[in-house]
């Protein structure tokens, strides 16, 4: 088996983590770096990642998040947010970021600015939002298949009221929504999840040759 399909038969939804042991730094900083290289349609990143380091915090987003320990106990706690509503200004501050990242002019770059701003009109606010949170899950699935290779645990969770992290971490006034959160650490011994075998559908049944 290759090392990354065996890295991600090792990796499994943490339920129960040692809260004795944290992330070094380092790999801390590489799990940030592999999120923040994530892609996303047209490049927008149309998120923020909250990284909740305040364990009073933690405690209050547990109690509206089904009493998840992992909340609580993991190492780090992201809060991947959405960004509600990117507008031509948002599309602007981009089309400056890429002029400048690959040095083109503002002028070489003009239809392909009127192009961005006319996919975003193209969308109603709510279709919007749910592209947004669509980008969100990539970057979550390569903070899940980084953490593996590195053998990190991680739990990807959705089970929470998201109005309640919203209201808890002050996310409304910047114009997020908390969408889905990443529990980061080390497996307690004890988590009898880790010897659960993968419920996957076959290959058959997941892929279809036309
Ligand atoms: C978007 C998403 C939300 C999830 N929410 C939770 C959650 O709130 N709590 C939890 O313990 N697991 C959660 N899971 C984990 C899944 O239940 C798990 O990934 C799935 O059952 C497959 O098992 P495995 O990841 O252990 O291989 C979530 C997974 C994803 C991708």
């Amino acid at each position: 088996m290759s090392s990354t399909l065996e890295n991600l038969n090792w990796r499994y939804a943490t339920k129960r983590y040692d809260a004795t042991r944290k992330l070094p730094k380092e790999t801390l900083d590489l799990l940030m770096e592999a999120m923040r290289l994530a892609p996303s349609s047209f490049g927008f990143q149309p998120y923020k990642f909250i990284h909740v380091t305040n364990p009073a915090i933690r405690e209050q987003l547990k109690a509206v998040a089904w009493n998840q320990a992992q909340f609580t106990d993991a190492s780090d706690l992201f809060v991947l947010c959405t960004i509600k509503k990117m507008d031509d200004a948002y599309v602007n501050r981009f089309a400056e970021e890429t002029i400048k990242a690959q040095g083109t002019t503002a002028e070489a770059f003009e239809p392909y600015r009127q192009m961005l701003l006319g996919s975003i009109h193209s969308r109603s606010d709510e279709e919007q939002e749910h592209w947004n949170a669509c980008q969100t899950y990539i970057a979550l699935g390569i903070a899940l298949a980084t953490a593996a290779e590195h053998r990190i645990d991680a739990t990807p969770m959705e089970g929470f009221d998201k109005d309640k992290f919203d209201e808890i971490l002050g996310l409304t006034p910047l114009g997020l929504h908390a969408r889905v959160s990443l529990a980061l650490g080390y497996r307690s011994p004890e988590d009898k999840a880790q010897k659960y075998p993968k419920v996957r559908l076959s290959k058959e049944e997941l892929f279809i040759e036309r």
